[in-house]
Protein backbone atom coordinates (compact mmCIF):
# COMPACT_ATOMS: atom_id res chain seq x y z
CA UNK A 1 0.00 0.00 0.00
CA UNK A 2 1.39 3.33 -0.86
CA UNK A 3 1.86 5.36 2.59
CA UNK A 4 3.56 8.32 1.15
CA UNK A 5 2.74 9.88 -2.52
CA UNK A 6 4.60 12.62 -3.70
CA UNK A 7 3.40 13.51 -7.43
CA UNK A 8 5.19 16.56 -9.13
CA UNK A 9 6.38 18.27 -6.03
CA UNK A 10 8.55 21.13 -6.83
CA UNK A 11 9.42 23.33 -3.66
CA UNK A 12 10.94 26.72 -3.07
CA UNK A 13 12.28 27.65 0.17
CA UNK A 14 11.71 30.93 0.99
CA UNK A 15 13.65 33.57 -0.70
CA UNK A 16 15.44 31.41 -2.79
CA UNK A 17 15.71 31.53 -6.47
CA UNK A 18 16.53 27.86 -7.54
CA UNK A 19 14.10 25.20 -6.17
CA UNK A 20 15.48 22.67 -3.59
CA UNK A 21 13.47 19.98 -4.79
CA UNK A 22 12.20 19.69 -8.74
CA UNK A 23 9.30 17.65 -10.11
CA UNK A 24 9.61 14.89 -7.10
CA UNK A 25 7.55 11.98 -8.37
CA UNK A 26 8.11 8.89 -6.20
CA UNK A 27 5.52 6.43 -3.68
CA UNK A 28 6.68 5.10 -0.50
CA UNK A 29 5.16 1.50 0.75
CA UNK A 30 4.23 0.55 3.91
CA UNK A 31 6.78 -1.82 5.87
CA UNK A 32 9.72 -0.89 2.79
CA UNK A 33 13.09 0.14 3.77
CA UNK A 34 14.23 3.20 1.51
CA UNK A 35 17.55 4.49 1.51
CA UNK A 36 18.29 7.88 -0.24
CA UNK A 37 21.66 9.02 -0.99
CA UNK A 38 23.23 11.53 -3.59
CA UNK A 39 25.58 14.31 -3.33
CA UNK A 40 25.42 17.16 -1.00
CA UNK A 41 23.26 19.67 -1.55
CA UNK A 42 21.22 17.45 -3.67
CA UNK A 43 18.05 17.67 -2.16
CA UNK A 44 18.04 14.56 0.19
CA UNK A 45 17.37 16.28 3.81
CA UNK A 46 14.76 18.54 1.86
CA UNK A 47 13.09 15.67 0.37
CA UNK A 48 12.94 14.70 4.29
CA UNK A 49 11.41 17.13 5.15
CA UNK A 50 8.92 17.36 2.66
CA UNK A 51 8.22 13.68 3.19
CA UNK A 52 8.23 14.48 7.32
CA UNK A 53 5.31 17.54 6.71
CA UNK A 54 7.85 19.93 7.62
CA UNK A 55 7.43 21.40 4.21
CA UNK A 56 5.24 23.35 4.15
CA UNK A 57 4.12 23.06 7.74
CA UNK A 58 7.03 24.64 9.30
CA UNK A 59 9.16 25.56 6.25
CA UNK A 60 7.16 28.19 4.17
CA UNK A 61 8.10 28.82 0.64
CA UNK A 62 6.56 28.06 -2.45
CA UNK A 63 5.59 23.95 -2.88
CA UNK A 64 3.82 23.03 -5.98
CA UNK A 65 2.66 19.36 -6.61
CA UNK A 66 0.93 16.88 -4.35
CA UNK A 67 1.70 15.42 -1.11
CA UNK A 68 -0.41 12.88 0.33
CA UNK A 69 0.35 10.84 3.33
CA UNK A 70 -1.95 7.52 4.63
CA UNK A 71 -4.58 9.13 1.49
CA UNK A 72 -4.53 13.04 3.34
CA UNK A 73 -3.40 15.77 1.05
CA UNK A 74 -0.70 16.79 3.67
CA UNK A 75 -1.95 20.56 4.00
CA UNK A 76 -4.98 18.94 5.52
CA UNK A 77 -3.06 16.86 8.19
CA UNK A 78 -3.25 17.92 12.38
CA UNK A 79 0.98 19.06 12.67
CA UNK A 80 1.13 17.18 16.03
CA UNK A 81 -0.91 13.85 14.54
CA UNK A 82 1.46 13.66 11.84
CA UNK A 83 4.49 13.65 14.03
CA UNK A 84 3.57 11.16 15.78
CA UNK A 85 2.83 9.32 12.98
CA UNK A 86 6.35 9.98 11.09
CA UNK A 87 9.17 9.81 13.56
CA UNK A 88 12.08 12.10 12.32
CA UNK A 89 15.80 11.94 13.78
CA UNK A 90 17.37 15.10 12.21
CA UNK A 91 20.42 15.49 10.04
CA UNK A 92 22.12 17.49 12.77
CA UNK A 93 21.81 16.41 16.23
CA UNK A 94 22.29 19.65 17.61
CA UNK A 95 19.33 20.64 16.51
CA UNK A 96 17.30 17.69 17.91
CA UNK A 97 17.95 17.98 21.76
CA UNK A 98 15.41 20.32 22.95
CA UNK A 99 17.28 21.91 25.19
CA UNK A 100 14.60 22.50 27.60
CA UNK A 101 15.14 19.07 29.29
CA UNK A 102 17.57 18.84 32.25
CA UNK A 103 18.44 14.61 31.91
CA UNK A 104 19.06 12.29 28.91
CA UNK A 105 16.20 10.06 30.58
CA UNK A 106 13.62 13.27 30.52
CA UNK A 107 14.69 14.26 27.33
CA UNK A 108 13.64 10.65 26.05
CA UNK A 109 10.33 10.44 27.70
CA UNK A 110 9.25 14.35 26.32
CA UNK A 111 7.73 13.04 22.90
CA UNK A 112 5.68 10.60 25.19
CA UNK A 113 5.16 12.87 27.76
CA UNK A 114 3.63 15.58 24.92
CA UNK A 115 1.16 12.40 23.64
CA UNK A 116 0.03 12.05 27.02
CA UNK A 117 0.89 8.12 27.77
CA UNK A 118 0.37 7.36 31.19
CA UNK A 119 3.99 7.33 33.16
CA UNK A 120 4.36 3.62 34.16
CA UNK A 121 4.17 3.31 30.69
CA UNK A 122 6.60 5.70 29.63
CA UNK A 123 9.10 5.01 32.43
CA UNK A 124 9.26 1.12 30.86
CA UNK A 125 9.56 2.73 27.40
CA UNK A 126 12.27 5.24 27.98
CA UNK A 127 14.39 2.21 29.52
CA UNK A 128 13.46 0.31 26.94
CA UNK A 129 15.03 2.07 23.87
CA UNK A 130 17.92 3.48 26.39
CA UNK A 131 18.99 -0.29 26.83
CA UNK A 132 18.60 -0.55 23.30
CA UNK A 133 20.57 1.78 22.36
CA UNK A 134 23.07 1.08 25.21
CA UNK A 135 22.80 5.05 26.72
CA UNK A 136 21.59 3.18 30.18
CA UNK A 137 24.52 5.62 31.47
CA UNK A 138 23.65 8.43 30.29
CA UNK A 139 20.10 8.46 31.79
CA UNK A 140 21.11 11.40 34.55
CA UNK A 141 23.50 13.19 32.09
CA UNK A 142 22.57 16.66 30.89
CA UNK A 143 21.34 16.56 27.27
CA UNK A 144 23.67 19.84 26.62
CA UNK A 145 26.77 18.14 27.71
CA UNK A 146 26.71 15.32 25.50
CA UNK A 147 29.59 14.35 22.69
CA UNK A 148 27.84 14.69 18.96
CA UNK A 149 27.98 10.61 19.07
CA UNK A 150 25.83 10.21 22.28
CA UNK A 151 23.58 13.10 21.24
CA UNK A 152 22.67 11.10 17.65
CA UNK A 153 21.87 7.72 20.30
CA UNK A 154 19.69 9.75 22.14
CA UNK A 155 18.03 11.79 19.78
CA UNK A 156 17.45 8.01 17.96
CA UNK A 157 16.11 6.96 21.11
CA UNK A 158 13.39 9.75 21.53
CA UNK A 159 12.08 9.02 18.08
CA UNK A 160 12.21 4.51 19.04
CA UNK A 161 9.80 5.57 22.01
CA UNK A 162 7.53 7.25 20.01
CA UNK A 163 6.72 3.86 18.06
CA UNK A 164 5.77 5.55 15.31
CA UNK A 165 4.95 3.61 12.00
CA UNK A 166 6.72 5.64 9.56
CA UNK A 167 10.60 6.79 10.19
CA UNK A 168 12.49 9.29 8.33
CA UNK A 169 16.28 9.13 9.81
CA UNK A 170 18.41 11.56 8.13
CA UNK A 171 22.05 10.84 8.55
CA UNK A 172 22.09 9.06 11.99
CA UNK A 173 25.57 7.85 11.96
CA UNK A 174 27.62 10.58 10.87
CA UNK A 175 29.04 11.12 14.02
CA UNK A 176 29.89 7.05 15.07
CA UNK A 177 32.28 4.83 15.29
CA UNK A 178 32.18 1.84 13.08
CA UNK A 179 30.56 -0.40 15.86
CA UNK A 180 28.17 2.64 16.55
CA UNK A 181 27.19 2.41 13.05
CA UNK A 182 26.41 -0.71 13.22
CA UNK A 183 24.55 -1.19 16.28
CA UNK A 184 21.99 1.72 14.40
CA UNK A 185 21.66 -0.46 11.59
CA UNK A 186 21.19 -3.48 13.50
CA UNK A 187 17.79 -1.86 15.09
CA UNK A 188 16.92 -0.22 11.61
CA UNK A 189 16.64 -3.95 10.87
CA UNK A 190 14.64 -4.60 13.61
CA UNK A 191 12.52 -2.06 13.12
CA UNK A 192 11.87 -3.01 9.34
CA UNK A 193 11.06 -6.51 10.82
CA UNK A 194 8.90 -5.05 13.38
CA UNK A 195 7.20 -3.34 9.95
CA UNK A 196 8.07 -0.20 10.57
CA UNK A 197 8.31 1.89 7.03
CA UNK A 198 11.78 3.48 6.86
CA UNK A 199 13.49 6.46 5.07
CA UNK A 200 17.14 6.48 5.90
CA UNK A 201 20.06 9.35 4.34
CA UNK A 202 23.30 7.72 4.49
CA UNK A 203 26.49 8.20 3.31
CA UNK A 204 27.63 4.85 4.05
CA UNK A 205 26.62 2.87 0.92
CA UNK A 206 27.88 -0.85 1.75
CA UNK A 207 25.22 -0.57 4.54
CA UNK A 208 22.47 1.03 2.28
CA UNK A 209 23.37 -2.30 0.20
CA UNK A 210 23.22 -4.60 2.54
CA UNK A 211 19.52 -3.80 3.98
CA UNK A 212 17.43 -1.56 2.15
CA UNK A 213 14.95 -2.30 -0.29
CA UNK A 214 14.81 0.55 -2.31
CA UNK A 215 17.28 3.34 -3.44
CA UNK A 216 16.75 6.95 -4.33
CA UNK A 217 19.22 8.86 -5.57
CA UNK A 218 18.80 12.50 -5.98
CA UNK A 219 21.13 15.10 -7.80
CA UNK A 220 20.05 19.07 -7.93
CA UNK A 221 17.04 18.84 -6.27
CA UNK A 222 16.00 15.88 -8.79
CA UNK A 223 15.47 12.14 -8.58
CA UNK A 224 17.78 10.83 -11.38
CA UNK A 225 17.27 7.15 -9.94
CA UNK A 226 15.22 5.26 -8.01
CA UNK A 227 14.41 1.61 -8.06
CA UNK A 228 15.26 -2.06 -6.24
CA UNK A 229 18.61 -1.47 -4.24
CA UNK A 230 20.57 -4.25 -6.43
CA UNK A 231 19.31 -2.43 -9.86
CA UNK A 232 20.27 0.96 -8.85
CA UNK A 233 23.33 0.19 -6.84
CA UNK A 234 25.12 -1.79 -9.63
CA UNK A 235 24.36 0.90 -12.69
CA UNK A 236 27.42 2.04 -14.11
CA UNK A 237 25.81 5.40 -14.58
CA UNK A 238 25.69 6.14 -10.40
CA UNK A 239 29.14 8.15 -10.70
CA UNK A 240 27.69 10.32 -13.09
CA UNK A 241 25.12 11.18 -11.17
CA UNK A 242 26.61 12.27 -7.58
CA UNK A 243 26.28 8.85 -6.15
CA UNK A 244 29.03 6.41 -4.81
CA UNK A 245 28.62 2.78 -5.90
CA UNK A 246 29.63 0.14 -3.60
CA UNK A 247 33.55 -0.73 -3.82
CA UNK A 248 32.52 -4.50 -4.87
CA UNK A 249 30.44 -3.07 -7.96
CA UNK A 250 33.58 -1.01 -8.98
CA UNK A 251 35.13 -4.11 -9.41
CA UNK A 252 33.04 -6.01 -11.44
CA UNK A 253 32.57 -2.84 -13.33
CA UNK A 254 36.70 -3.07 -13.91
CA UNK A 255 36.38 -6.36 -14.59
CA UNK A 256 33.52 -6.52 -17.16
CA UNK A 257 36.01 -3.73 -18.46
CA UNK A 258 38.89 -6.01 -18.70
CA UNK A 259 37.54 -8.94 -20.58
CA UNK A 260 36.40 -11.01 -17.22
CA UNK A 261 32.86 -10.44 -16.97
CA UNK A 262 31.03 -11.60 -13.67
CA UNK A 263 27.86 -12.96 -14.20
CA UNK A 264 26.28 -9.85 -12.97
CA UNK A 265 27.05 -6.57 -10.80
CA UNK A 266 27.70 -7.96 -7.30
CA UNK A 267 26.61 -4.35 -4.76
CA UNK A 268 27.86 -6.57 -1.44
CA UNK A 269 31.22 -8.54 -0.25
CA UNK A 270 29.06 -11.92 -0.16
CA UNK A 271 27.39 -11.78 -3.22
CA UNK A 272 30.77 -11.17 -5.18
CA UNK A 273 32.82 -13.87 -2.99
CA UNK A 274 29.39 -16.35 -4.13
CA UNK A 275 30.33 -14.96 -7.70
CA UNK A 276 33.59 -15.84 -7.94
CA UNK A 277 33.00 -19.48 -6.33
CA UNK A 278 30.52 -20.40 -9.24
CA UNK A 279 32.64 -19.25 -11.75
CA UNK A 280 36.22 -20.51 -10.26
CA UNK A 281 33.92 -23.63 -10.22
CA UNK A 282 32.55 -23.72 -14.02
CA UNK A 283 35.56 -22.92 -15.68
CA UNK A 284 37.11 -26.29 -13.63
N1 LIG B 1 16.41 25.99 5.32
C1 LIG B 1 16.85 26.26 4.07
N2 LIG B 1 16.64 27.48 3.51
C2 LIG B 1 17.05 27.76 2.26
N3 LIG B 1 17.68 26.88 1.46
C3 LIG B 1 17.91 25.65 1.95
C4 LIG B 1 17.52 25.28 3.28
N4 LIG B 1 17.88 23.98 3.49
C5 LIG B 1 18.48 23.58 2.36
N5 LIG B 1 18.50 24.56 1.43
C6 LIG B 1 19.03 24.48 0.04
O1 LIG B 1 18.34 23.43 -0.61
C7 LIG B 1 19.23 22.67 -1.43
C8 LIG B 1 19.19 21.21 -1.01
O2 LIG B 1 19.78 21.08 0.27
P1 LIG B 1 19.60 19.81 1.20
O3 LIG B 1 18.20 19.34 1.10
O4 LIG B 1 20.11 20.17 2.55
O5 LIG B 1 20.58 18.75 0.50
P2 LIG B 1 21.36 17.47 1.07
O6 LIG B 1 20.68 17.03 2.33
O7 LIG B 1 21.29 16.47 -0.03
O8 LIG B 1 22.78 17.90 1.33
C9 LIG B 1 20.60 23.31 -1.27
O9 LIG B 1 20.80 24.17 -2.35
C10 LIG B 1 20.49 24.06 0.03
O10 LIG B 1 21.33 25.18 0.04
MG1 LIG C 1 21.33 16.66 4.25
Amino acid sequence: MALIELQNVTYHYPYVKSAALQDISCTIEEGKFYGIIGENGGGKTSLCNLLRGLIPHFYQGKLEGKVTIAGTDVMEWDTGKLAAKIGYVFQNPFTQISGIKETVFEEIAMGLENLGVPKKEMVDEVLRVMKLLNIEELMEKNPNALSGGQRQRVAFASILAMNSDILVIDEPTSQLDPQGTQDVFEIIQMLKASGKTIILVEHKIDLIARYCDEVIVMQGGRIVKQGPTAEVLSSPELPELGAVAPQVSQFGHAMAAAGMPLDHIPITIEEAIELIQKQKGAAK
